[in-house]
C-alpha cells in the first residue's frame, strides 16, 4: 500500500457539508492543503435530492427567539438548547452567502428571497430555489471550490478505515475505484460529511449512495454514536418508489385527504393541518391506514396529496419538480389528480456524536451534516433545517479542523496498519462464500421497515436485533461474482453492506432501550413521553466487539419541557 497522500485535513464527503466544510478551511488558511473525498462525483451526493428549502430567519417580522423555539419543540425537547440557538443565529448569513455565491434563490416581486411555509415553524422561513434547492445549492457551493488550488479532490474514492494512532485521527485507508489502488492518507484533521443510512430501509426517499459508511467508520474507530433510535418518517413519499414529494408541496397550500376526501389532519393537528411536524402527521396517516381511512392503489395503502386547487400556474412556477415527479414516476399530473403518497423513511436526526464545534469524541476528528449528531434536532427534525445545518456546522467544522490543523503535528501511519487493511480489503474481494449482497440488504431493509419503522415495540424491535444479528453471521459467508479491482461496484456494495449492517444493530438497540415515546420514537409498549427516566441522549460505543451504552445530558437554556401540541 502507499502513503503518498499527504493532506494537512481531509474532508469525507462531497455534499453540502463536505462542501462547505472545504471552502471554510480553505478560506481560514490558503496555505493548508485540503483534500476531498467523495465516493461519487461531488455534484451527484444526496444534497442534489434536497428540494422544498433551507430555513432562517430573513424578515423583520420574524425572529431567532421563534426559530430557536419551533426547532425545540419540534425536537421534542431533546435537541441541545445552546446548539440550536448557535444555528438560528448563524443560518441566515449562510444564506446571504449563499445568495452571494449565485444560488438563484426564489424571490418576492421586491426582489427579496421568498420564503415559504414549512411544517413545525409558526411563520415562513424557508428559502427555496422552486423545489430543486438541492441541487442549485450543491452546485454553487461545488463551482466556488474550483477556485480553491489548495482543494484537492479524489472523486469516486471509497474510504474504508480510519487510522488512530493514541486516541487521535491521524488519517485515513481509502481506495480508489478506479483502478482499485489502496492508499493511506496522512491529515492533521480528518472531517466526515458522508450523509444519513437511509438505505438500511427500503422504502425510502435516499438514493442508494447513503448507506452509513461514515457512522460504520467513526463506530469502529472508538467514537461515540449519538440518538441512533431516531429514524424521521416523512409524510409524503410516492408510493412505490418512495421518491420524495416535497413538504414544500403543503407549504404552498396542498391538501392531506383520506378515501372519504376529507382533510383528516383536523381530528390529529387542527392547528396547524397540513403543516404540523413530520413525526405527528406521519402517524396520523398511520392511524387512518389503522381505522380503514387509506386508499387502496396497487402499491399498498396511501392517502392523498391534492395540489389542483393550486393551479397549473403555481404549480409550474414553485413546485415543477413535483409534477415531473408525478408524471414520470406515478403517470399523473398534479394540475388534474392528486398524489397518492405514504410515510416514507427520510432522514437520521442521530449520528456521530459532536460538540457544538463538530469536534467528535475522537482528537482530530470532527463530523457535520446528517452523518453527525449535535444535536439541533433531537427527537424529530424540522423540514427545512437540515440543508442550514449543513452550511452552518459544515463551516463551523472546517474552521475548528482549519483552526486544529495549523498546531497539530503530520503522523505517517504505520505500516502494519496500512498492511492489515490491505489484508482486510483483499480477503473480502477474494471472498466466494454462498451469501449474496443483493439478497442479504434486501432482508436487512425489509426487517428495518418491518421492526423499526413508525410504530415500534419491544416485541418488533427484539424481533429486528435477532434478524440483524443473523443477516451480520450470514455477511462472513459473502461472495463475490466480480474479483476485479477496476470499478468493482460489488465490492463497494459488500463495503456499504457491512456498515449498514452496523448501524442498523445501532438503530434497534439504542431504541429498545428507549422505554418512551418522543418525536419520530413511538413505542406502543411506552405511549408517553417519560421525561424522568429519557430526558437524555443515548451514546454508544465499540468495545471490540460489544455496543457499549451510556447516557449524556440534554443540554436546556430557557425553553423546559412541556407538553407538545399543536
Ligand atoms: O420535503 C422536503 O422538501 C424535505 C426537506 C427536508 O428534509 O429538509
Amino acid at each position: 500500500m502507499e502513503v503518498q497522500n499527504i493532506h494537512d485535513i481531509v474532508i469525507v464527503g462531497g455534499g453540502a457539508a463536505g462542501l462547505r466544510a472545504a471552502l471554510a478551511a480553505a478560506e481560514k488558511n490558503p496555505k493548508l492543503s485540503i483534500a476531498l473525498i467523495s465516493k461519487v462525483y461531488p455534484v451527484r451526493s444526496h444534497t442534489v435530492s434536497a428540494e422544498g428549502g433551507m430555513a432562517g430567519v430573513m424578515r423583520d417580522d420574524d425572529s431567532l427567539e421563534s426559530h430557536a423555539f419551533d426547532t425545540i419543540k419540534g425536537s421534542d425537547f431533546l435537541a441541545d438548547q445552546d446548539a440550536v440557538e448557535f444555528f438560528v443565529k448563524e443560518a441566515p448569513r449562510e444564506i446571504t452567502d449563499l445568495a452571494n455565491l449565485g444560488c438563484p434563490f426564489s424571490r418576492e416581486e421586491n426582489g427579496d428571497v421568498a420564503v415559504r411555509a414549512f411544517g413545525g415553524m409558526t411563520t415562513k422561513r424557508t428559502v427555496y430555489a422552486a423545489d430543486k434547492t438541492g441541487f442549485y445549492l450543491l452546485h454553487s457551493l461545488f463551482e466556488r471550490s474550483l477556485k480553491y488550488e489548495n482543494i484537492v479532490r479524489y472523486d469516486e474514492w471509497f474510504v474504508t478505515r480510519l487510522i488512530v494512532k493514541s486516541s487521535r485521527c491521524i488519517g485515513l485507508i481509502a481506495l480508489s475505484q478506479k483502478d482499485g489502488r489502496c492508499v493511506a492518507f496522512s491529515a492533521k484533521a480528518v472531517i466526515l460529511a458522508t450523509g444519513g443510512a437511509g438505505k438500511i430501509f427500503k422504502f425510502t426517499t435516499n438514493g442508494n449512495i447513503k448507506t452509513g459508511d461514515g457512522m460504520a467508520l467513526a463506530y469502529k474507530a472508538g467514537a461515540a454514536l449519538k440518538d441512533m433510535e431516531f429514524v424521521q418518517f416523512h409524510p409524503t413519499g410516492l408510493v412505490r418508489t418512495g421518491i420524495l414529494i416535497t413538504e414544500g408541496a403543503r407549504g404552498e397550500g396542498g391538501y392531506l385527504v383520506n378515501k372519504t376526501g376529507e382533510r383528516f389532519l383536523q381530528r390529529y393537528l387542527p392547528s396547524k393541518m397540513e403543516l404540523g411536524p413530520r413525526d405527528m402527521i406521519s402517524r396520523a396517516i398511520i392511524s387512518e391506514f389503522e381505522a380503514g381511512n387509506g386508499i387502496e392503489t396497487k402499491d399498498g395503502l396511501a392517502v392523498h396529496l391534492d395540489l389542483r386547487h393550486l393551479g397549473e400556474k403555481k404549480i409550474d412556477e414553485r413546485l415543477p419538480l413535483v409534477r415531473e415527479i408525478s408524471q414520470e414516476f406515478a403517470g399523473l399530473d398534479p394540475v388534474k389528480e392528486p398524489i397518492p403518497v405514504r410515510p416514507v423513511m427520510h432522514y437520521f436526526m442521530g449520528g456521530v456524536h459532536t460538540d457544538i464545534n463538530g469536534a467528535t469524541t475522537i482528537e482530530g476528528l470532527f463530523a457535520a451534516g446528517e452523518v453527525a449528531c449535535v444535536t439541533i434536532n433531537g427527537a424529530n427534525r424540522l423540514g427545512s433545517n437540515s440543508l442550514s445545518e449543513c452550511l452552518v456546522f459544515g463551516r463551523v467544522a472546517g474552521e475548528r479542523a482549519a483552526m486544529y490543523a495549523e498546531t497539530a503535528r503530520q503522523t505517517v501511519p504505520e505500516s502494519a496498519v496500512m498492511h492489515d487493511e490491505e489484508r482486510r480489503l483483499d480477503d473480502f474481494l477474494a471472498q466466494s462464500g454462498t451469501e449474496r449482497i443483493a439478497l442479504l440488504r434486501t432482508e436487512m431493509q425489509s426487517a428495518m421497515d418491518a421492526y423499526a419503522g413508525i410504530i415500534r415495540s419491544r416485541d418488533k424491535l427484539e424481533k429486528g436485533i435477532e434478524k440483524i444479528g443473523e443477516l451480520r453471521e450470514r455477511f462472513k459467508n459473502i461472495g463475490l461474482d466480480d474479483h476485479s479491482h477496476v470499478f468493482n461496484t460489488e465490492f463497494i456494495g459488500c463495503l456499504e453492506l457491512e456498515s449498514m449492517l452496523f448501524v442498523a444493530m445501532a438503530v434497534l438497540e439504542s431504541a429498545l432501550r428507549r422505554e418512551e415515546s418522543r418525536g419520530s420514537h413511538f413505542r406502543s409498549d411506552f405511549e408517553k413521553r417519560d421525561d424522568e427516566r429519557f430526558l437524555k441522549h443515548q451514546l454508544v460505543q465499540c468495545n471490540g466487539h460489544d455496543m457499549i451504552f451510556k447516557d449524556a445530558p440534554v443540554v436546556i437554556t430557557k425553553w423546559p419541557p412541556q407538553a407538545r401540541t399543536y
